[in-house]
């Protein structure tokens, strides 16, 4: 693992912590200046095909990711430590009556680069907001593809342990069961450390259930992370201290996360006005 320059990206930066710094400036300048082997995780929502939402105007189609986002992504491969992953939030819009397909051809074209396809997590919407489609129901799931450096991706589970939901006749059952619980490799060797699960808790599944942000914002951001999103990736594959990039950083929320969570974060957001609102998100944690 090769250190951050910390010093000079602090002195950078638009706002600053101890634990991190989001520098207003582009992704792309600032991820290519960065030394390989330096980030644990990269964790981030770019701007999604043709939205045309942003206060820049700009509409982010399918030339923008085959000619910025690979240039970024090649950065970001590089970047990564050997043990590290790129969670890449994304979901295609609809052209006409066809779902967008650019949510598939990324995961090929990033394995391309070297990444390794490691999951698909879906983000489901329990409470989407209302649609105004004649033919479509509301679309309530976003993807969150983990790509990681190589085979020996680092994983936490048991760092992000959910609530189980079994009955009570099955959560009895499985208080018997001593391989639900955590434990250590055997003496003997044999056995590997395991925290499947216990009576309470069990390893989360890869259907991520979060609301959309609705806390207030005062931007006017169009797409928000609830802080619950990266929370849970800086979780599953990061320990405390390790360093998170997010370079689409947006209103901050991946730098909230790390944050509660001791990790070291570096975010980069092109717009300042999107960045502007982080220090109030710090001071509240939300
Ligand atoms: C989907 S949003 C990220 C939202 C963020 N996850 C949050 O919770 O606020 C994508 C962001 O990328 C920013 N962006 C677009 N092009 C960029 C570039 N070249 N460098 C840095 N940021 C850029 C946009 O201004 C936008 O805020």
């Amino acid at each position: 693992m090769t250190e951050l320059p910390w010093d000079d990206l602090r002195a950078r930066a638009a706002h600053r912590t101890e634990l991190g710094a989001l520098l207003v400036a582009d992704a792309l300048d600032v991820v290519s200046g960065l030394p390989s082997a330096s980030v644990d995780l990269v964790v981030t929502s770019p701007p999604y095909d043709r939205q045309g939402k942003y206060r820049d105007g700009r509409a982010y189609g399918r030339d923008w990711y085959e000619g910025f986002f690979l240039k970024l992504t090649a950065e970001v491969h590089r970047v990564l430590a050997p043990h590290g992953s790129f969670v890449l939030n994304y979901r295609s819009k609809r052209q006409g009556s066809e779902r967008g397909v650019l949510q598939y051809e990324l995961v090929f074209w990033l394995r391309e680069q070297g990444f390794l396809f490691a999951e698909d997590f879906v983000w489901g919407k329990p409470s989407p907001p209302p649609g105004r489609f004649n033919r479509y129901l509301k679309d309530a799931v976003e993807y969150c593809f983990q790509f990681a450096k190589s085979q020996r991706w680092q994983f936490f589970p048991e760092q992000c342990l959910a609530p189980a939901r079994w009955d009570a006749a099955d959560r009895e059952r499985r208080r018997r069961l001593p391989h639900n619980y955590e434990r250590v490799s055997e003496p003997s060797g044999h056995g590997r450390r395991r925290v499947q699960a216990g009576p309470d808790l069990v390893r989360p599944s890869t259907l991520l259930l979060h609301e959309p942000e609705f806390a207030p914002n005062p931007t006017g951001h169009p797409c928000r992370f609830p802080v619950d999103l990266p929370a849970f990736f800086i979780k599953l594959l990061t320990t405390p201290g390790q360093v998170v990039l997010d370079p689409f950083g947006g209103t901050g929320t991946t730098a909230v996360a790390a944050e509660a969570l001791g990790r070291r974060w570096l975010l980069t957001e092109a717009d300042a006005g999107y960045a502007a609102v982080l220090p109030g998100r710090l001071e509240t944690g939300r």
